[in-house]
């Protein structure tokens, strides 16, 4: 089964950090846009049967949800998508009226992705963002009373004044929020944003924010989130079935500018012009090719149970060097070895393309 990702490129404004693909929200190309989207569905709908559906951004909750509704109809009656299966709309708290929220669960989305950022206002303020503490309380809880069951939350490690210590009030803000998953990502200087052009000077240095992340993956356990990837935390059966396909190299179509896609063992992806896109919907660049076991090996360690010996063996890994180097890295408390599988510790996370280059060298 595939998954399917539609990219919304509108934003109400751009966070000083982000280099997502995005457009102004006032634009009037909306409209003209989601047509575009179910051209190139139907132009594809030859590729698979989907199990999940994911619209990121951008800001998708800036879609009426008559728009998104289209589209999830459209996976429904075409990719043979069920209600039942896992369909996600990330949003902006500043987005999410009460009217909206109960749209959104009456048109089938059953995972709602919100972006928080930060548990301090503080910390909101110097990222840029457009809503408070107070307001994400609400959304978050207006959205349980419409019945989501299924709602994670974006954290920022590494926000301009975040520390080792008052990263606890940030935890204890998520905690009180009692949703089922949250992801922590720890802040990219990304070149071409505002932060890249003019980098905020409070920004904690790597030790720093190699114990912030240490912190949050110990806390976050004691709180009931079990970690599953590097960046992603979830309550018991709540990981993003959608985001674990990237991981487990299963396929998936992603829709719209900057989207990515791989199937049949090709990776492609549309460029970032929503204009072009609209010309045409078919028109794709292919990424450059990676050894597929190589690449499998790469997502593999992201997951917090690695890989199994048996999988090794059977890709060509196996042998009595690679098998040193393992010894190594778990002497060094950078990985675990647990009867027939090798995972990477919180610590090894933090350093994973140091240790992929240490077991390939
Ligand atoms: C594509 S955004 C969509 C979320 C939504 N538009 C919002 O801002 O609330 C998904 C997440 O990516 C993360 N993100 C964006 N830029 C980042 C950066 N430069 N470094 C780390 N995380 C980033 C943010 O946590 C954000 O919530
Ligand atoms: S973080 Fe979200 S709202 Fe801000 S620019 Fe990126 S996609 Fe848009």
């Amino acid at each position: 089964m595939i998954g399917l990702y539609v990219h919304i490129p509108f934003c109400d404004g751009k966070c000083p950090y982000c280099d997502f693909y995005s457009i102004n929200a006032k634009t009037d190309k909306k409209e003209e846009y989601v047509r575009a989207v179910l051209n190139e569905m139907n132009m594809r709908k030859s590729y698979g049967l989907a199990d999940t559906l994911y619209f990121g951004g951008g800001t998708p909750t800036l879609l009426k949800p008559s728009q998104i509704e289209k589209i999830i109809k459209y996976a429904v009656e075409n990719y043979g998508l069920s209600y039942k299966n896992e369909i996600t709309v990330e949003s902006n708290p500043n987005t999410l009226t009460d009217k909206k929220l109960f749209e959104l669960k009456k048109i089938g989305v059953n995972r709602l992705s919100v972006g928080v950022q930060s548990g301090r206002e503080a910390e909101l303020q110097a990222l840029g963002r457009n809503h408070s503490l107070d307001q994400v309380m609400k959304v978050i809880e207006r959205a349980k009373y419409e019945g989501f069951d299924n709602i994670s939350v974006d954290i920022i490690i590494g926000a301009p004044g975040q520390t080792s210590k008052n990263i606890y009030d940030t935890l204890a803000f998520v905690e009180s929020l009692n949703v089922q998953h949250c992801s922590f990502y720890q802040l990219k200087i990304e070149p071409k944003t505002a932060f890249g052009l003019n980098p905020p000077k409070n920004i904690a240095g790597e030790d720093e924010i190699a114990d912030i992340y240490l912190t949050v993956v110990r806390q976050l356990k004691k709180i009931g989130f079990l970690q599953y990837e590097i960046s992603n935390f979830a309550k018991k059966s709540k990981e993003c079935v959608h985001n674990l396909k990237y991981w487990n190299r299963d396929e998936y179509i992603g829709f719209g500018p900057s989207a990515h896609s791989f199937v049949d063992g090709v990776r492609y992806f549309h460029d970032r012009n929503i204009n072009e896109y609209i010309d045409d919907v078919m028109k794709v660049k292919q990424e450059k090719v990676l050894d597929a076991d190589f690449e499998w090996i790469m997502l593999r360690l992201r997951l917090v149970d690695g890989v199994s010996i048996a999988d090794l063996k059977k890709r060509g890994f196996w042998n009595d060097d690679f098998k040193l180097k393992v010894k190594r890295l778990q002497y060094a408390k950078y990985v675990e070895w647990k009867d027939d599988r090798i995972f990477l510790t919180p610590t090894g996370m933090m350093v994973q393309n140091a240790i992929l280059l240490s077991l390939f060298k």
